[in-house]
């Protein structure tokens, strides 16, 4: 078994990588994309192309159909693979830590380094957290491709979060600055520190000043984070809010009861550490203005979910 996707990518050759793309692109067809046709569109020799299908089944990126056809369905590795190339060719890449440094439910998370020498961490989504998946945009995007829902839901969950973290750091909160994102990737600033809930000396009054600011720039543009918590905050420098994919929108029905229990956790939290969060006024600042319903992410989904 492969150790990671840094692992399996470096095991692979150029064709490998081409027939790889190209059972993708049958899959726009086909859940088992048929070895015959993968022979007939790749421009290798037959035993080439056999011998790159197997190298890929081995190293856990294709799953094997026999029946009623040959055919092949690419894993999650595998487009943990495919992502990577296309972000090391798009230059937003340089090169990845061998072993990830996170490993959630819905996440396998790794340090690297951008070709201009920038510290970066690259998330790899591996769930269906966005609200949005519910919405009309999104079933309507997938209803031609039901076999790959679960693959365009992850992809849903690195468009979400790149957006928020895109909205979030240009009005000036305190996120990881997005870098890039293809397919279910996002590259963001490697963001150097402690995560709240391990630390236990700190100057707690600065870390819920920058928390207030950014939950104030978030609401400022109707977005609610959904799961705020001492695990999704980073104290470096500042103090910075990560892990957004499953941001909603002022305007959603349960973004009031999601709104609230951040503020709870992070008022519970610093309340331990002696410190005042107000939440009242954080309330009150909501619903000033009009209440962003996810317009201009919906229109992202019509235009831009690979
Ligand atoms: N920009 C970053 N800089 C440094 N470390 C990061 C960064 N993003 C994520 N990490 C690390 O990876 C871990 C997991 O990241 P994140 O919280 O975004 O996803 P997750 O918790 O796996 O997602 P989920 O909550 O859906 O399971 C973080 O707790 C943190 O240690
Ligand atoms: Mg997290």
């Amino acid at each position: 078994m492969i150790r990671s996707v840094v692992d399996a990518y470096s095991q692979l050759a150029k064709r490998d990588l081409r027939i790889l793309r190209i059972i993708e692109a049958g899959h726009r067809r086909y859940e088992f994309v048929p070895q015959r046709l993968v022979e007939r569109w790749a421009r290798y020799r037959k035993e080439e192309v056999r011998d790159s299908v197997r190298r890929l089944h081995f190293l856990g990126l294709l799953r094997r159909n026999l029946s009623p056809y040959l055919g092949w369905r690419i894993t999650a590795a595998g487009y943990d693979v495919l992502a990577l190339h296309t972000l090391r060719m798009k230059k937003k890449v340089l090169k990845l830590s061998p072993t990830p440094i996170g490993v959630g439910k819905e996440s396998v998370v790794y340090a690297g380094e951008s070709p201009s020498g920038f510290k970066i961490a690259a998330k790899f989504h591996r769930g269906g957290v966005s609200v949005f998946r519910h919405g009309e945009a999104f079933k309507a995007k997938i209803s031609r491709y039901e076999h790959l829902g679960h693959v365009y839901e992850t992809r849903l969950s690195a468009l979400a979060e790149f957006y928020a973290l895109e909205k979030v750091f240009e009005a000036g909160g305190y996120v990881p600055e997005p870098l890039a994102y293809n397919r279910h990737v996002v590259v963001m600033q490697y963001v150097d520190g402690v995560e709240l809930y391990r630390l236990d000396a700190g100057e707690f009054a600065v870390i819920a000043q920058d928390v207030l600011e950014t939950l104030r720039v978030a609401l400022r543009l109707g977005i609610v984070h959904g799961d705020l918590s001492p695990y999704n905050i980073i104290a470096g420098r500042r103090a910075y809010i990560i892990d957004w994919p499953q941001w909603v929108p002022l305007g959603h029905p349960v973004a009031a009861a999601y709104l609230r229990r951040d503020l709870h956790n992070m008022a519970t939290y610093f309340k331990e550490k002696g410190v005042n969060f107000p939440v009242e006024e954080l309330l009150n600042a909501v619903g000033e203005g009009d209440v962003y319903g996810g317009e201009r992410f919906i229109e992202l989904i019509k235009t831009s979910l690979l």
